[in-house]
């Protein structure tokens, strides 16, 4: 095994789940229970079923990090993900929330799949894929969807506002995660995001913007962002997936 050469997962748990505050009691969205486990969790147990996948960053809101870090060794105790872990405190934007996350990788990890602890039912096999293709030599991977919808630019808002422009829908792909990177250079992207103020909603933009290829794999159908309100009877109603990966 060569040095730089294991691939850890960083998981996105800090945010303040805005959008969905009123429907659930003001309550983060990445802790509301899903078959009586918290939403960050089915995303770790997850990554722990993909041999690629060395250890595990967990990135929890900067006041309640002493409590997340308990509650995960609890988990871990009760059910052990058998891959060691860190927690550590995420910060105003998710693009700071990463970059902490970065930070607290250790010296023998080369490669990194940030994610989304929103997105629970990311299956083990979406996982390998991206594992797969970063071994391949891929700087970025990231799954995406077809757009079923037509996608029309509107200014003004949505309430009375006006269509810009209609976009070419063969063109078009909606993004997930979890979004695979060469380490090296996903770091280099964030410090150039600081000193250039670059605002971004994923990591493959930073990629981007940094000039580096960004890769496309088949994401997933149920591989959802938990986000609105009309997205909570998912955790009533959707299973799992169970499917072994090695
Ligand atoms: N996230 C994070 N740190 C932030 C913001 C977001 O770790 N400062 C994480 C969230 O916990 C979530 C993921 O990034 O798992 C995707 O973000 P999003 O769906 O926007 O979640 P929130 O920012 O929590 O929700 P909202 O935008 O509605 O406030
Ligand atoms: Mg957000």
């Amino acid at each position: 095994m060569t040095f730089s050469s294991h691939t850890w997962a960083v998981l996105l748990a800090a945010g303040s789940g805005t959008r969905l505050a009123d429907a659930c009691g003001g309550r983060r969205k990445q802790f509301l229970e899903f078959q009586d486990l918290p939403l960050f969790w089915h995303s770790a147990r997850t990554f722990a079923r993909v041999t690629a996948i060395k250890g595990l960053v967990f990135v929890f809101p900067p006041e309640e990090i002493e409590a997340c870090a308990a509650q995960v060794r609890a988990l871990d105790a009760a059910n052990s993900l058998g891959l060691p872990w860190l927690a550590v405190a995420g910060g105003t934007r998710r693009q700071d929330s990463v970059r902490n996350g970065l930070a607290a990788l250790p010296h023998d990890c080369g490669r990194v799949l940030v994610h989304d602890s929103a997105r629970p039912f990311m299956s083990a096999s979406l996982v390998q894929r991206i594992c797969v293709a970063l071994e391949a030599g891929a700087q970025s991977v990231i799954p995406a969807l077809a757009v079923t919808d037509t996608i029309k630019r509107v200014s003004g808002g949505l309430d009375g506002g006006r269509v810009a422009a209609t976009l070419l829908r063969e063109e078009l792909a909606a993004v997930q995660t979890p979004q695979g990177f060469d380490l090296a250079l996903l770091r280099q992207a964030h410090e150039r995001a600081e000193t250039e103020d670059w605002q971004v909603t994923d990591d493959a933009s930073l990629m981007e913007l940094a000039g580096s290829e960004v890769r496309v794999v088949p994401g997933e159908a149920c591989n959802v962002k938990i986000t609105n309100p009309e997205d909570l009877r998912l955790l009533e109603e959707q299973a799992m997936p169970e499917v072994s990966v090695t």
